[in-house]
């Protein structure tokens, strides 16, 4: 993730985009410009402990008031739509989340599911290893790719929020492989993602509007029907979505159900496509 993508208010300033406009090349030819960290490392660690600590923060509220573009964050309106399609009305005892970084969603999860066990594949091995110590979480060895640490059909649920905007195609759809793998009967497979609308003309503007050429990743967009599809064709089923920010845009979060065995062999009987499944809660993005 680029330092100009953590930090909105530096790129929303007009002499600064000015600036790094005009200079930003030759700066970094010349060795004065920090580079943009990979998006697999995540924003600097210590960097934003420091910066916590001297606004009096937790990490977790800090990255929350520094991303904040409304009342309500895209961890609140996330939070909300899952209580809303009935995430938290049963026991959720296991968890699995892909590229957690500070632990703003794990926290937030945590606390409504409390569950027996949480574990981590993150890449970036400072954040994991603080997450670890904080939270208490089992952090799995992180390939980038598989959850292959975790046995199948184990999990209640599988999450991940603002990484599969930011990985190439195939990355992704290794993932959701796995997390269909992973998840339990009756489990959810949740994640954000960049689907269509997500980079409509008026969205599109807004991404070309920040220059965002050098920043260390760039949006990724995942077609809708094709995710619903790929799920649905392994019994596990669109209980509903809603679209969340994402500076300088936005991306849609899809909450995933898996059916029970006697659901799914009913739907295999009755051909197993995708589309004959029915789409519960189903709310289409205008
Ligand atoms: C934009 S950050 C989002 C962090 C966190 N989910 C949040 O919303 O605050 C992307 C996270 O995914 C991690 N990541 C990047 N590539 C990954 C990969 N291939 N597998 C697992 N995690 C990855 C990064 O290290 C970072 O923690």
């Amino acid at each position: 993730m680029s330092a100009f993508k953590i930090c909105p208010a530096f790129v929303r300033n007009p002499m600064n985009r000015l600036v790094h406009g005009l200079f930003g090349p030759v700066l970094r030819r010349l060795g004065y410009e920090r580079k943009a960290r990979p998006f697999s490392d995540f924003i600097s660690f210590k960097e934003t402990l420091t910066a916590a600590k001297s606004a009096g923060l937790s990490v977790g509220e800090y990255i929350e008031r520094k991303h904040a573009t409304g009342t309500r964050s895209a961890l609140d309106q996330t939070i909300d739509g899952l209580a809303s399609l009935g995430l938290f009305n049963g026991p959720i005892e296991r968890i699995c989340e892909i590229g957690p970084g500070s632990g703003r969603y794990l926290e937030r999860i945590n606390a409504r599911c409390r569950p027996r066990l949480y574990e981590i594949y993150e890449t970036s091995q400072e954040w994991r290893n603080w997450l670890m110590e904080n939270y208490g979480v089992i952090s799995r060895t992180c390939d980038g790719r598989t959850l292959a640490q975790t046995a199948s059909g184990s999990v209640d649920l599988v999450h991940a929020h603002k990484v599969f905007a930011g990985l190439p195609f195939l990355t992704t759809a290794s993932y959701f492989r796995e997390m269909a793998r992973i998840v339990k009967d009756g489990g959810w497979v949740v994640f954000d993602i960049m689907t269509e609308p997500c980079l409509s003309g008026k969205n599109l503007e807004a991404w070309f509007n920040e220059n965002p050429w050098d920043w260390a990743w760039s949006p990724h967009l995942t077609p809708r029907d094709y995710t619903v599809g790929i799920f649905a064709d392994k019994g596990i089923l669109l209980a509903g979505s809603f679209q969340v920010p994402l500076f300088p845009a936005i991306t849609e979060c899809m909450a995933f159900r898996k059916a029970s065995s006697r659901s799914t062999s009913a739907a295999s009987d009755a051909g197993g496509s995708a589309a004959r499944f029915p789409q519960p809660g189903h709310q289409p993005i205008p």
